[in-house]
């Protein structure tokens, strides 16, 4: 499972890069604008933070097509590769993706509420597709049966790795890429419906692994230990 972190919060991307194996991190233009800095400057801090191995996905913003192409390029040229091209899947966002995905550009496709968004996209050389599953739910439709849905066509429609390099110049496999959550549950369910991504917000993130018996486990297995050994670890008895 790819784990991603959605959020530009350098404090957060420093603690939980440093705790858990995420891949990267993820943003939106409401994430960027929400810490209120230099883009520029963040964008290059964040990639101090995770080191040249991560990836960050950085939303482009331009309402046509052409704007989006000539976005795409400035990005990559001023922050290198380790970046994924964000783009909604409207109809400029699709056009768009088709150009830039011909020149091998790493793309994410983002603004899914549908299957059929995610079958476009990929058709159109997107890697990840990012269904928003709480932004699904929070309308009374199902974010994990659109992700069971278009798991099952992309899985029927998969192209081998020598179509994929001649189409779109490297070789990947097209991921659904589960993101708006609001609780473990919906990225359980994600999981599970067959996603192999997931970014998560820094309040989801730190519940992902949390379980009340499971420190109460460690406390009382703490509690047995000092008993005998007090304050020693295994290095004071080895
Ligand atoms: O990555 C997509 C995400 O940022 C949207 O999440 O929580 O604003 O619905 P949310």
């Amino acid at each position: 499972m790819q784990y991603y972190l959605d959020t530009a919060n350098i404090e957060d991307i420093k603690r939980i890069n440093n705790i858990y194996p995420i891949m990267g991190i993820t943003t939106n233009p409401s994430i960027i604008a929400k810490e209120k800095r230099n883009f520029k400057e963040m964008i290059k801090e964040i990639q101090e933070v995770l080191g040249k191995d991560k990836y960050i996905h950085i939303q482009l913003v331009g309402e046509t097509a052409e704007i989006m192409i000539e976005e795409a390029k400035k990005l990559i040229e001023t922050f290198g590769e380790n970046i994924y091209l964000k783009i909604p899947v409207t109809e400029q966002g699709i056009k768009a993706m088709k150009e830039l995905s011909k020149e091998g550009q790493r793309i994410t496709a983002t603004g899914i509420l549908s299957p059929q968004q995610i079958v476009m996209a990929a058709e159109a050389g997107a890697e990840y597709m990012a269904p928003y599953i709480n932004r699904s739910d929070n309308i009374g439709e199902s974010g994990v049966e659109i992700v069971k849905d278009a798991q099952k066509i992309l899985d029927n429609v998969r192209i081998s790795d020598e179509e994929c390099k001649r189409r779109f110049k490297r070789v990947f496999e097209p991921k659904i890429f589960g993101a708006s959550f609001k609780n473990v549950r919906q990225v359980h369910e994600v999981m599970l419906a067959g996603a192999k991504s997931v970014t998560v917000g820094t309040e989801v993130f730190d519940r992902l692994i949390y379980h009340p018996y499971t420190d109460w486990s460690m406390e009382k297995f703490n509690e047995d230990w000092q008993k005998v050994y007090g304050d020693k670890n295994l290095l004071d008895l080895l």
